[in-house]
């Protein structure tokens, strides 16, 4: 703590390493100079009018006061009957399912819930920027396991090496943001191996489970009756019905793990609002093709941008899931990601996320990701700025 002269006190940060992220950064910069905006992950289309109508309907009528803590009885039930339907993950909707201020929340709930000062958490890298600082918050540490690409999947005698007594939780991102892989029926036998007789938790982070491509199942912790009774499954309703601004996600967990998850929850904010919840719990009931044909919508988009990558000088893998596409500019430029980037955006007029912000130790590799969340136009558009390098 220091007391300058302007009388204001200035605390010792919990998280000085921490800086505006990325997706802000380069959003803004998009903004500033007018360029395309394949960085941060949200698309640029609507959600579904259906789901919009059904939201408005509620908000105009009288549906605007607290919902209960743990989320309105429908879409607690809309989603329990999700689950059981894809998963075979049987469910109480009273104790199991957890609606929340997005996957966002239901990450730091899930974690805060489980992990004490001094304990290990296991991160797969590149990693999803929000796991790190909510792990130090409560006074954990990260042990970072690097992903091998192309396509980047996991080596278990690394994960084997890496536990320890204090090896509390894994984190499970599949899909995985920001590289698109997509963990096999082997990834998750070899981490049932490496759990059985520890207590050691899972954090699923599943908030692309249905945006997975080449006729491929995404494999869930709730597919997974020994795995999911320590696990925390969380996902997102802003990416599955592309409404990212609405904030609004959940978690699936055995009635023991939901009971702290939700003593974290509703002081974190007790309850996600009300309009929302009753729309989504009538759109889920109407029109569960939404969600079954997400895969197919997302994966035209992917083939139409790695068509006209074909072209360029750059590595393109197709990614097996998410909304993301890798891209390495190795045969185009030497710059660091982070300048290319920059570079990219300013001169060339197209922004995307460097690669090298989600890792804890720079690789040095010149990938980036692209978002292709967007219309047919934006994406021709990004492709022949990229075909021009
Ligand atoms: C892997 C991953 N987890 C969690 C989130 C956060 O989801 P929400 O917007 O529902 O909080 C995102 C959003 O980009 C993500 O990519």
């Amino acid at each position: 703590m220091s007391l300058p002269s302007s009388g204001v006190l200035i605390p010792a940060s919990k998280l000085p390493d921490v800086k505006t992220t990325i997706f802000t950064r380069m959003s803004e910069l998009a903004r500033q100079t007018g360029a395309l905006n394949l960085s941060q992950g949200f698309p640029d289309f609507d959600g579904p009018r259906y789901l919009l109508e059904r939201v408005q309907f509620h908000l105009t009528h009288g549906q605007n006061q607290y919902a209960p803590m743990a989320g309105v009885m429908p879409l607690r039930e809309a989603i329990a009957e999700k689950v059981a339907d894809l998963y075979g993950c049987h469910t109480d909707p009273l104790e199991t399912v957890t609606v929340t201020a997005g996957a966002t929340e239901a990450l730091f709930c899930a974690i805060a819930a489980v992990v004490r000062p001094d304990d290990e958490v296991i991160l797969f890298d590149p990693a999803y920027d929000s796991y790190d600082p909510v792990v130090r918050l409560q006074g954990g540490r990260t042990v970072r396991i690097p992903l091998t690409p192309p396509h980047y999947t996991v080596d278990w005698n690394r994960v084997a090496d890496a536990l320890s007594p204090r090896t509390r939780l894994i984190i499970v991102n599949t899909p995985h943001n920001p590289t698109g892989s997509v963990w096999s029926a082997a990834d998750f036998a070899a981490l049932r191996d490496l759990v059985r007789d520890r207590e050691i938790y899972l954090l699923g982070d599943e908030v692309y489970e249905h945006i997975v491509f080449d006729g491929h199942a995404h494999h869930s912790l709730c597919a997974d009756p020994e795995l999911f009774g320590r696990s925390f499954v969380v996902s997102s309703f802003g990416k599955t019905y592309h409404v990212t601004g609405w904030k609004i996600g959940y978690c699936v967990a055995p009635a023991a793990l939901t009971t702290e998850f939700r003593r974290v929850h509703q002081f974190v904010n007790f309850a996600a609002n009300t309009p929302v919840q009753l729309g989504l719990a009538d759109f889920l009931r109407a029109h569960p093709e939404h969600h079954r044909a997400l895969g197919a919508f997302y994966q035209r988009k992917r083939d139409t941008l790695c068509a006209a990558l074909a072209g360029s000088r750059l590595g393109v893998e197709p990614s097996a899931g998410t909304y993301f596409q890798l891209i390495d500019y190795a045969a185009v430029g030497d710059l660091h990601d982070v300048e290319f980037a920059e570079w990219l955006t300013r001169s060339a007029g197209l922004a995307t996320i460097p690669v090298s912000v989600f890792h804890a130790v720079d690789p040095g590799r010149r990938v980036l990701r692209l978002c292709f969340a967007k219309d047919d136009t934006t994406l021709a558009r990004a492709a022949e700025i990229l075909c021009a390098l």
